[in-house]
């Protein structure tokens, strides 16, 4: 290349992964697998490490470039980031709005925005000369810790704008519902503690001292006010700019004039809550003009023009009925309380995870008791409080057992740990916790394989190792009671498919400690294969995976621990003689720049002859477009059979011509001309 066609092709990389990054995080509508983000990624990180003049300020590189600090260091905010007054009720609302007026010149009509109030933490953002070049926490609202290289890694906000004036703005860094899942099942496959809700995992996040761990965490941005005045007249419409900008913002506003529409704009907000992938904890109403938020000013604590409109949680009270203790995956004992069901946000609620020890002697649950329970992020049932004044006479303290409840075993809480583990690594808790963990989505992907079967299969000696899975037969599924014909060829096909996983699914599945998704797809492009893996050197480990990007001492250590136990080279010698995976392979050769789908879009969907990505990657060998959803532009849906309706009804919208794997398979071999 030229130095002239290296500049470009820089430019073009970085504009192609900005792009994509908008696309994920703004729209929810990628366009590219993680994979291939990932190639164009590596491709920028190879030039500018060839050709460090290359770098700019703002290449996507530069989110990711800061070391590690020891400290967190104070930083003053633009003004004070005040905190909102708040209410829960609709007579003080209208006592807000009736203020407000009376607080205003004679005959004013004020607008009220109402927007979510986003339940994060909270930022302030600040742009100089078009560049991003500072972000502060809360703090104490004064001052708060500069968290600028933190920041810097949340993918869905620009580095740089087309605005050269000053721009202040406060945000809320928020996690999406299902980043926390996926994060949280990382974090229970190597051994962390889980985070509880998404705002603890944006501020504990926020304040990591390494920014290349910040960037892992799928943060977000969503600011909720600009600061200047010369940016627009009111709120509403310096929102609506700084989406111009491409700077995200919550996107949901209404106004209202009335304590009706107020509450109108409010209830409507609290009936989208649960289906956006964001949480909220209630609304937030706003003097709209600037002008009149300033004639209101604030007092020494809030400001005048806005009041927070607080939903009430759901919290039910129940009886606990018993404390029963579980024994995961990695032997680790969770008392969980059994309790006297109750409905709670649409679902009835019978049991609460206590977490640990620490978490019963704080709460101080004892059986019997009245409590109060609370979904924490809408997803797991909390114990929130315990009602004393309602405690029945002669309960007692509630205290772990120091031996399993599964196998009898002694059980032992590590130095430094808060966990409590049963000593026994044979214990059936945790063979069958293992086989669960195999079969996950994520891991090997096996349908059909419940809990409630994997016990049984283990109870009657069927599957003594994750191996025997695929050594199972009809005659075997038979044997357990009330499995028919129908639903045992089920879970032997699903057995039989998963056979076909790529190499780092493997890895995943087995469970070594540290090794999660992420960390396995890396791994898998080193040591591709069963076979690699079983050469590897435990004593000479490091070195071999020297260079693998993301993994570190800890991990390589679980590894040499995995591989120099007998048992487990027994096992994977055994996946080895069963066929179980194939070498991992990279997916997607580079999109080919010709072919006779050069120019045409489609989003595969429905159950299909073949693996949705060998579609996708012939589909791109011919030139053609990969769509992950239906949008505005793309030109085939290719449905195969039990195609959602959604699918059907947004190519309805967009005019996406709907057809077969066969048709596909035509306009392929270029036996027709493709539609335009
Ligand atoms: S406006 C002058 N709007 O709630 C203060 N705040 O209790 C104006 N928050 O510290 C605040 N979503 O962290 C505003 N749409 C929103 C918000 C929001 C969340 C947080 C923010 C603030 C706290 C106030």
């Amino acid at each position: 290349m030229t130095p002239l066609e290296r500049r470009a092709r820089h430019a073009d990389l970085a504009a192609q992964l900005r792009e994509h990054d908008h696309l994920y995080y703004d729209l929810d509508e990628p366009t590219i697998s993680d994979e291939e983000y990932d190639r164009l990624y590596r491709e920028l990180v190879d030039l500018e490490k060839q050709y460090p003049e290359l770098i700019t300020p703002d290449s996507p590189t530069q989110r990711i470039g800061a070391t590690p600090r020891t400290e967190l260091k104070a930083a003053p905010h633009v003004a004070p980031m005040t905190s909102l007054d708040n209410t829960y009720s609709r007579q003080e609302l209208a006592q807000f709005l009736e203020r407000v007026a009376r607080g205003l010149p004679e005959g004013s009509r004020p607008v009220f925005s109402i927007e979510p109030k986003l339940d994060g933490a909270s930022i302030e953002l600040l742009y100089r000369g078009g560049r991003f070049v500072q972000g502060i926490t809360r703090g104490d609202g004064v001052v708060g810790e500069d968290v600028t290289d933190n920041v810097r890694t949340i993918r869905n906000l620009p580095l740089t704008i087309p605005y050269q004036n000053d721009l202040t703005l406060r945000a809320e860094v928020v996690v999406f519902r299902r980043d926390l899942i996926a994060l949280n099942e990382e974090r229970a496959l190597a051994g962390e503690p889980l985070f509880a809700n998404t705002r603890n995992l944006a501020s504990g996040s926020l304040r990591l001292l390494d920014p290349r761990q910040v960037a892992r965490r799928r943060l977000r941005v969503m600011v909720w006010q600009v600061l200047e005045r010369d940016f627009a007249e009111d709120h509403a419409s310096s929102l609506a700019k700084l989406r111009e900008l491409r700077i995200p913002t919550h996107g949901v506003l209404e106004l209202g004039t009335n304590v009706d529409e107020v509450m109108h704009a409010i209830d409507a907000i609290e009936a989208m809550k649960a289906t956006l992938e964001y949480e909220l904890d209630g609304a937030v109403v706003k003097v709209n003009t600037y002008k009149e938020q300033d004639i209101l000013g604030r007092t020494a604590k809030f400001p005048r023009w806005a009041i927070a409109y607080k939903f009430k949680a759901d919290r039910a009270y129940t009886r606990v009925l018993g404390i029963s203790v579980q024994v995961g995956r990695t032997g680790v004992l969770t008392p969980v309380a059994d309790l006297e069901p109750v409905q709670l946000a649409g679902t009835t609620v019978s049991r609460a995870s206590l977490h640990n020890e620490d978490q019963v002697a704080r709460l101080d649950v004892r059986i019997g008791d009245l409590v109060g329970v609370e979904k924490a992020g809408e997803i797991i049932p909390q114990i929130m409080d315990v009602k004393f004044e309602e405690r029945p006479y002669g309960t007692e303290p509630f205290v772990l057992p120091r031996s399993c409840p599964r196998c009898g075993s002694p059980a032992e809480k590590p130095e430094g740990e808060v966990q409590i583990r049963c000593t026994n690594v044979e214990c059936p808790a945790r063979v069958e916790g293992s086989i669960l963990y195999f079969s996950r989505r994520f891991a090997m992907d096996i349908d059909h394989l419940g809990a409630e079967l994997i016990q049984k299969l283990c109870s009657l000696g069927l599957v003594r190792s994750i191996p025997d899975l695929y050594t199972l037969t009809l005659d075997d599924l038979l044997k357990i009671e009330r499995m028919a014909e129908k639903g045992s060829t089920n879970v032997l096909r699903s057995i039989e498919a998963s056979r076909s996983r790529t190499f780092d699914r493997l890895l995943i599945g087995l469970g070594i400690e540290h090794i999660g998704q992420v960390i396995a797809k890396q791994l898998a492009r080193k040591v591709r294969s069963i076979d690699e893996l079983l050469a590897l050197h435990p004593e000479s480990l490091t070195s071999e995976l020297l260079g693998v990007p993301g993994i570190g001492p800890k991990m390589v250590q679980s590894l040499a621990t995995y591989l120099a136990d007998p048992k487990n080279r027994q096992n994977l010698e055994r996946f080895r003689e069963l066929h179980v995976s194939v070498p991992f392979e990279e997916t997607a050769p580079a999109r080919a720049t010709e072919g006779p789908l050069l120019g045409k879009s489609f989003c595969v969907t429905g159950v299909l002859s073949r693996s949705r990505d060998e579609i996708h990657r012939e589909i791109e060998a011919a030139g053609g477009d990969v769509h992950t959803t239906v949008k505005k532009g793309t030109t085939y849906l290719v449905a195969g059979e039990k195609v959602g309706k959604s699918k059907l009804t947004s190519a309805e919208k967009h005019g996406t011509l709907v057809i077969d794997e066969a048709r596909l398979r035509e306009l392929i071999e270029g036996s027709e001309e493709a539609a335009g």
